[in-house]
């Protein structure tokens, strides 16, 4: 039964074949006869029912939904022993570093909303990574100024930047954390040393980025053990990740950041054969996070709060809605074709606003609150009072006392990344956006976890026809984010705590999410698994083998070009309601939802 069970979590993989023909991969770890137990507990059980029926996880006390089973269960484990959502996401963080190493980890960055019962106030920390101190606006440009290829930007250490993601864990733990730090380790530690299971969604992206894992030879040695790709199933240990978190847990994070691990790391980057990088000692030694107000949007009766800059998260999601505050979505339904020429173009519009404008606002003045304001979306939904889709888009002329005058930005931005949603029985929320950027990011692997490439996040042309892009590489300055972890607020509480990766389709996953949750009426479940509708930048992208399919022919109709494509979002929610809360987790992945 236990193993049937690991088999149905691990399977709802990327190839969406039936979980009974995927079994067999995921069933036990080779070389799991030594003693290691895949241990399941009754609620991932429960979890993985749910899941599998389409129905949320229901609970009264606390919730956490995350990508993936043994991370959540180690956040569980937390909650249960008493600890905050703080705690909880400390130890399922550590978790997915080690279990889902392509989406997040120590080598990352990642941005968490916290809605704290005592005061009832919001707050948000900022563990982006940072452009070291060396780097120049031409960092990913050849010798003529043109934009370099993409992966020929991204594999190597030009792509590294500063990692946050330790000083966040740490930060979030002295705010809010009750349990000892040391003991938010222990699962992590337990499964780097004894082993885990490569999941099928590993192992089909280890297989898929065979040559470019291969470059790294502390890589390659990792994730293609004798030179072919490791196996779903195949027990992997991590001793020099397990060493990591022993030094993190006895030093906190100064043990990253100064000392053998930030030596390695630099040495790592600097040395990356064929396309070296510049971060330096001085850049880890120098890292903070920042906290920052929450930025809110009015959406009816609600308060749609995450991420502000370095994210473009928050405005992007929240400028959508608002410029559909006059629309009774409601009375629309999901099936309507209207309703989605309004989500879509509402979307572009907001892109278009998201590339003239969003960058890191401690180097660039953003026009946060003027991309916010109800008279400023109202007028721009006027663009919107037509019948077919919009020709053109450019961005609007929001309210600011600063210079508007800015070029369109070009960044490309891949999907990655993880979320973590978690609830805890005192009721504080917590939603969290954690990245390595690209699948596997810079693929430089340092004391068993993986440097991210957070830098390609930034805009690879610094001027457009003479004309400043707002989010060109500066020293110290933060790549710009479409990641968008956030808590929806009515009267002053918490009802819904969602997010997703996906690159800039984060904004399209998180946006749709919440409509179909508020408008439409649809558990959390369903609104994370319903079919994704996506318009960024004029294409509209249609979710494959989903209902979102039945809509092409009648958007292609009112002049938008269609494209059906896979939509992998990652969507994890809770809801918060009268009768407790909800759980819900993306089927696209491997993740669950446990409470209790
Ligand atoms: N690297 C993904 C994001 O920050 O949006």
């Amino acid at each position: 039964m236990k193993l049937w069970i690991l088999s149905v979590a691990l399977g709802l993989g990327l190839s969406g074949a039936p979980v009974a023909e995927q079994a067999a991969d995921a069933i036990a770890p080779e070389g799991a006869a030594g003693g290691v137990q895949l241990t399941i507990s009754p609620d991932v059980a429960q979890a993985l029912a749910a899941k599998q029926a389409g129905v949320p996880v229901a609970a009264e006390d606390w919730m956490i939904a995350a990508a993936n089973p043994l991370a959540v269960q180690a956040g569980a484990r937390v909650l249960r022993a008493g600890g905050s959502a703080a705690d909880a996401m400390v130890a399922v963080q550590l978790v997915l570093g080690l279990v889902e190493p392509q989406s997040s980890g120590l080598g990352g960055g990642a941005f968490l909303v916290w809605y704290d019962a005592a005061t009832g106030r919001l707050s948000t920390l900022d563990g982006r990574e940072t452009a070291p101190l060396a780097a120049r606006p031409t960092l990913f440009q050849d010798d003529q100024g043109e934009p370099l290829k993409f992966f020929d930007a991204v594999v190597g250490g030009r792509s590294v930047g500063t990692p946050g993601t330790p000083a966040l864990l740490a930060e979030a733990h002295r705010r809010w954390g009750r349990l000892d730090w040391s003991s938010l380790f222990d699962d992590a530690r337990g499964l780097a040393t004894d082993g885990f299971a490569v999941s099928p969604r590993l192992a089909a992206l280890v297989a898929a980025d065979a040559d470019r894992l291969a470059r790294d030879p502390a890589t390659a040695a990792y994730f293609l053990p004798g030179g072919a790709p490791v196996q779903a199933g195949h027990l992997l240990r991590n001793p020099d990740y397990a060493d990591t978190l022993r030094a993190l847990a006895e030093g906190g994070e100064g043990a990253f950041y100064t000392g053998p691990i930030a030596q390695d790391i630099t040495a790592a980057v600097q040395g990356a054969p064929g396309n070296p990088g510049v971060l330096g000692p001085v850049d880890l030694s120098i890292y903070r996070v920042v906290a920052r107000d929450p930025v809110c949007a009015s959406y009816r009766i609600y308060e749609v709060c995450g991420m502000g800059p370095p994210s473009s998260g928050a405005v992007a999601v929240g400028q959508i809605l608002g410029l559909l505050e006059g629309v009774d979505l409601a009375a629309l339904g999901p099936g309507s074709a209207e309703a989605w020429r309004l989500i879509g173009d509402a979307s572009r519009l907001a892109f278009a606003d998201r590339g003239r404008y969003l960058a890191d606002s401690d180097f660039v003045p953003v026009p946060v609150q003027g991309l916010l304001a109800p008279a400023y979306l109202t007028d721009r939904a006027t663009l919107l009072r037509r019948t077919d889709a919009l020709s053109e888009v450019t961005p609007g002329r929001p309210d600011f006392d600063h210079t508007l005058n800015l070029a369109d930005d070009e960044a490309i931005e891949l999907p990655s990344t993880s979320h973590i949603s978690i609830v805890d029985r005192d009721g504080n929320a917590l939603s969290m956006t954690t990245t390595i950027e690209n699948g596997f990011g810079s693929r430089l692997m340092v004391r068993g976890f993986l440097l991210n490439n957070e830098l390609t996040d930034f805009s690879f042309r610094s001027h457009k026809d003479g004309v400043p892009i707002a989010n060109r590489v500066e020293p110290g300055k933060r790549p710009r984010s479409s990641m968008a972890p956030t808590i929806v607020m009515q009267d002053g509480k918490p009802v819904l705590v969602i997010g997703s990766p996906g690159g800039s389709r984060i904004i399209g996953y998180v946006a749709q999410a919440i409509v179909a949750h508020l408008d439409w009426g649809m558990d959390v479940q369903e609104a994370v698994a319903m079919g994704h509708l996506v318009n960024r930048f004029g294409t509209y992208d249609l979710e494959t083998g989903s209902r979102a399919e039945t809509l092409a022919a009648s958007l292609e109709a009112m002049g938008f070009k269609v494209g059906l494509r896979e939509l992998n979002s990652g969507l994890h929610a809770i809801s918060v309601g009268p009768r407790g809360l909800r759980g819900g987790a993306d089927p696209r992945r491997e993740g669950i939802a446990i409470g209790d």
